[in-house]
C-alpha cells in the first residue's frame, strides 16, 4: 500500500507546516475527516479480497492513530507558541529605574497642634472634639452671648442654612463637653474655626486651641501656672515672659488677654479667664460648687512664631515649595 505511506507523509508535512490552529483543523479534515483521504482509503477496503482485508485495515488504523497523535502534538505546540508570544509582548522591564515616590510629611499646622496636644496631655488635659458647623446655642447663647449681644459682632462669621454657623471659636466644644460630662473637667479643644477676616495675620479659616479646667478650687493662679508652663515648654525658653492684661469676654469673669514677650515688645497670644457662672448654669453645673478657667489661643500664631513665618496665609495656600521646608 504505497498510497498509505504517501498519504501519511503528506499529512505529517502539512500538520508541521500549519502555523495557526484554524489551518491545522482544516488540514485535519482533509485527512481524518469523514471524506478525508484516510477515510476514503478505509472505504475502499471492500474492494480487497477477504483474505487481504484484516491486514490492510490494521495498517490503515495504525496510520490513523499516528496522524492523530501528530495532530495533538502540533496543537500543543501551537498553543505553547501563542502563550510564549503573549508573555513576550506583555513583559515588563523590571530593570528600568523607578519614577520615585515623594515622601509625605505632616503640615506645619498639624505638627504644631500635635505638639500642643502632647504638652497639655503631659499636664493632665485630654483632647475634645466637636462639629465645625454649629448651632447658635453652642456657639453663642450658652457662652453668655445672647442674641443682640454686641460681642457677637466681633465674631462675624459665615451663616449656613437653618440658622447654623461655621463656629467662630472652639468654645462650643467646651459647652458640648460640659453637657455630657460632670466635673472635674480638664480638656483642650483644638480645631478649625471661621471668621470674616483676611490679612497677613488673619485668615477666614484658622485654628484655635481652647482649654477648660473645671473643679472645686481651680483658680486664676492655676490658669497662670498652666499657661506659663505650656508656653515656656512650647518655645523651649524658661525665661519666656507672659503678661496677663485685664480684658473682657462674655464667657469669663474676670477676663484677661495673655501677651508674650517678643523682642522688646509684647504679642497677643490668647484670651482667658475664670468661666462665667452663667456659662456653668447653661450646662447645669452648679457655680456655687464648681469653678475653673478657660483660655483660647490662635495656634497658627504659635506656628508662625515658632517657624519664623510672617504671613499666616502662606500656611493655607498649599504651595509645596513653602510646605516642604517644614518636612
Ligand atoms: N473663645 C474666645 C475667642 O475665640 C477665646 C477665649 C476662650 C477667651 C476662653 C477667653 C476664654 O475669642
Amino acid at each position: 500500500m504505497v498510497e498509505l505511506e504517501s498519504i501519511v507523509s503528506a499529512a505529517l508535512a502539512e500538520f508541521a507546516g500549519c502555523n495557526d490552529p484554524a489551518a491545522l483543523e482544516n488540514s485535519k479534515a482533509r485527512y481524518l475527516g469523514k471524506s478525508g483521504r484516510l477515510s476514503e482509503l478505509l472505504k475502499s477496503l471492500g474492494k480487497l479480497s477477504p483474505g487481504e482485508r484484516p491486514a490492510a485495515g490494521a495498517r490503515i488504523n495504525a496510520a490513523k492513530e499516528s496522524l492523530e497523535t501528530a495532530l495533538v502534538r502540533r496543537r500543543e505546540e501551537l498553543a505553547d507558541q501563542k502563550l510564549a508570544r503573549q508573555l513576550a509582548a506583555e513583559a515588563l522591564d523590571i530593570s528600568l529605574p523607578g519614577r520615585g515616590l515623594g515622601v509625605g510629611a505632616l503640615h506645619p499646622i498639624t505638627r504644631t497642634l500635635e505638639r500642643i496636644e502632647a504638652l497639655f496631655h503631659s499636664l493632665g488635659f485630654s483632647v475634645a472634639d466637636g462639629p465645625e458647623i454649629e448651632d447658635d446655642f453652642h456657639n453663642f447663647t450658652a457662652l453668655n452671648m445672647p442674641e443682640d449681644h454686641p460681642s457677637r459682632s466681633m465674631h462675624d462669621t459665615f451663616y449656613v442654612e437653618g440658622g447654623m454657623v461655621l463656629r467662630t471659636h472652639t468654645s462650643p466644644v467646651q459647652v458640648r463637653y460640659m453637657e455630657a460630662h460632670p466635673p472635674p473637667i480638664k480638656i483642650i479643644a483644638p480645631g478649625r474655626v471661621y471668621r470674616v477676616d483676611s490679612d497677613a495675620t488673619h485668615s477666614p479659616m484658622f485654628h484655635q486651641v481652647e482649654g477648660l479646667w473645671i473643679d472645686e478650687t481651680v483658680s486664676f493662679a492655676e490658669l497662670k501656672g498652666v499657661f506659663t508652663d505650656f508656653m515656656r515648654r512650647f518655645f523651649e525658653r524658661d525665661d519666656l515672659q507672659l503678661r496677663f492684661r485685664p480684658s473682657f469676654f462674655p464667657f469669663t469673669e474676670p477676663s484677661a488677654e495673655i501677651d508674650m514677650s517678643f523682642g522688646d515688645s509684647w504679642l497677643e497670644i490668647a484670651g482667658a479667664g475664670q468661666v462665667h457662672p452663667n456659662v456653668l448654669r447653661a450646662v447645669d453645673i452648679d457655680p456655687e460648687r464648681y469653678q475653673g478657667f478657660a483660655f483660647g489661643m490662635g495656634s497658627d500664631r504659635l506656628a508662625m512664631l515658632r517657624y519664623g513665618v510672617n504671613d499666616l496665609r502662606l500656611f493655607f495656600e498649599n504651595d509645596l515649595r513653602f510646605l516642604r521646608q517644614f518636612a
